[in-house]
């Protein structure tokens, strides 16, 4: 479960890049983060995993403040970043031994864990190759297995599809989908709509920094008075603010 209450960050104390937001997302759902570029859904994502402080507001993952125990909240989730490229000189088994290890997961589950998520996302082979001579897309793969290692309850994915081929996004999907209907949480952000509407059960929309709607996609066609599509939908509600990072 993660909780946000009334969270705000600024940037230089200029704009606020997030303003005042309030979310619950529960144990078992899927839930979609979803606005166009610049919205605040990386801010958000940042100071739900720690590595930006709020102005105001509290985060709560798994019942853990993560600024004041940092550490019992960091152990309960898994975090891919929207950027996938660190650590270009490790070997791919290198990274996740030393992921491993920092999360302490104990070396035959770590061998087990490492064989059975990269023969999923079909990284098996590659394991032993530099990280550097990956692709975009199994980079992505790779963040997202360090992320899953240690078996986390809460999953916080910032932009998880972007560069993964049919088959891994299918796979990727599927996981959240298990994850889920375990009870467990699941958190991602997408600009890709009919991502969102096929995985979600709930989902929010967040524009220049402010929730505009959170909750099913059949409550936000309540909301919105139609039997839209969320495209159409999430253009009506989000307006002509498409471009909010040029606005910004
Ligand atoms: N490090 C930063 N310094 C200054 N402004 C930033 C920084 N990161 C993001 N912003 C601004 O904050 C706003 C929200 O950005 P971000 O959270 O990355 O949006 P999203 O992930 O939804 O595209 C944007 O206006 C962006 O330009
Ligand atoms: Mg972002």
């Amino acid at each position: 479960m993660i909780v946000l209450k009334q969270v705000s960050k600024s940037y230089n104390g200029k704009i606020k890049a997030v303003d005042q937001i309030d979310l619950t997302v529960e144990n078992g759902e899927i839930f979609g983060f979803l606005g166009p570029n610049g919205a605040g859904k990386t801010t958000t994502i940042k100071m739900m995993t720690g590595i930006l402080t709020p102005d105001q507001g509290e985060v709560l993952v798994n019942g853990y403040d993560i600024v004041k125990e940092p550490l019992a909240a960091k152990r309960s989730f898994g975090f891919v970043p929207d950027d996938p490229n660190i650590f270009p000189r490790l070997k791919a088994v290198e990274y996740l031994r030393f992921i491993g290890d920092i999360y302490q997961v104990p070396p035959a589950e770590r061998t087990e864990r490492i064989g059975s998520l990269t023969a999923r996302f079909g990284l098996a082979d590659a394991l032993a190759d530099r990280i550097q001579s990956y692709s975009h897309g199994m980079r992505q793969k790779l963040m997202i297995v360090g992320a899953l290692l240690h078996n986390p309850d809460v999953w916080i994915l910032d932009e998880p599809m972007t560069g993964l081929d049919p088959r891994s996004s299918f796979v990727l999907k599927e996981m959240m989908r298990e994850h889920a209907d375990s009870d467990k949480t699941v958190f991602f952000s997408t600009h890709v709509l009919d991502v969102a509407e096929k995985v979600c059960d709930r989902v929010a929309i967040i524009d220049r920094g402010r929730i505009l709607f959170c909750g099913t996609i059949e409550g936000m066609r309540e909301h919105v008075r139609s039997n839209s599509s969320l495209e159409t939908m999430f253009l009506e509600l989000v307006g002509d603010a498409g471009n909010g990072e040029a606005q910004a």
